[in-house]
């Protein structure tokens, strides 16, 4: 089974190279495989492959509209759907491409395409898929990264993050590690 996540992950990363998201994705692949640990009953099957595919989308949208389009001060809504649309136009090529299971790959694609804009999850492998997809926001290579991109201050930045956890992430064990990761994101960043 891994050796078919790693031919994914090659067909995704090639999407990669915009927004960070060469950073982003390995990050988020990495949580991804943490939190199924803990939800043995979720299917790594659809977590592993959505979570490897659901920003790959962002290629399709220009550098200059996907500062507007997502984060604190986001105006357009329509960049930030469009990552969604293309991210399952693409990765729906790719999962066929490599002739992965049918069933799965309709709930990968229906996963992908209300990762952001659907503030609701529809099953425990939607919730470990937006939980893994926005833990790395906490982390120190994120916060480096996004309160600069965002034009805000560290210190207002990372009082938002504290407030954001319940609000963004789904289970408890994704909520401790968000903690865990913006307590030493602090500790190097505020020193
Ligand atoms: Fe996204
Ligand atoms: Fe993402």
């Amino acid at each position: 089974m891994e050796a078919i996540y790693d031919q994914i992950y090659k067909k995704a990363e090639v999407y990669w190279d915009t927004r960070h998201n060469d950073i982003h994705l390995p990050l988020a692949y990495d949580f991804a495989k943490r939190l199924l640990a803990f939800y043995p009953e979720a299917d790594a099957c659809v977590v592993l492959p959505a979570i490897l595919l659901h920003d790959v989308g962002w290629k399709m949208v220009p550098e200059e509209k996907q500062l507007n389009a997502f984060g604190p001060k986001a105006t357009d809504k329509a960049a930030n759907r469009l990552h969604e649309v293309e991210g399952v136009r693409i990765a729906g090529e790719i999962l066929a491409s490599l002739n992965y299971d049918a069933g799965k790959t309709n709930e990968i694609l229906t996963i992908i395409d209300g990762h952001d804009s659907r503030l609701e999850a529809l099953s425990l492998n939607d919730k470990l898929v937006k939980d893994a997809d926005k833990l790395w926001r906490f982390t120190v290579t994120g916060v480096s990264i996004d309160y600069r991109r965002f034009g805000v201050e560290l210190a207002g930045y990372l009082a938002y993050l504290g407030d954001k956890i319940e609000e963004w992430l789904f289970t408890p064990e994704a909520e401790e590690i968000a903690r865990a990761e913006l307590t030493k994101t602090r500790r190097e960043l505020e020193a």
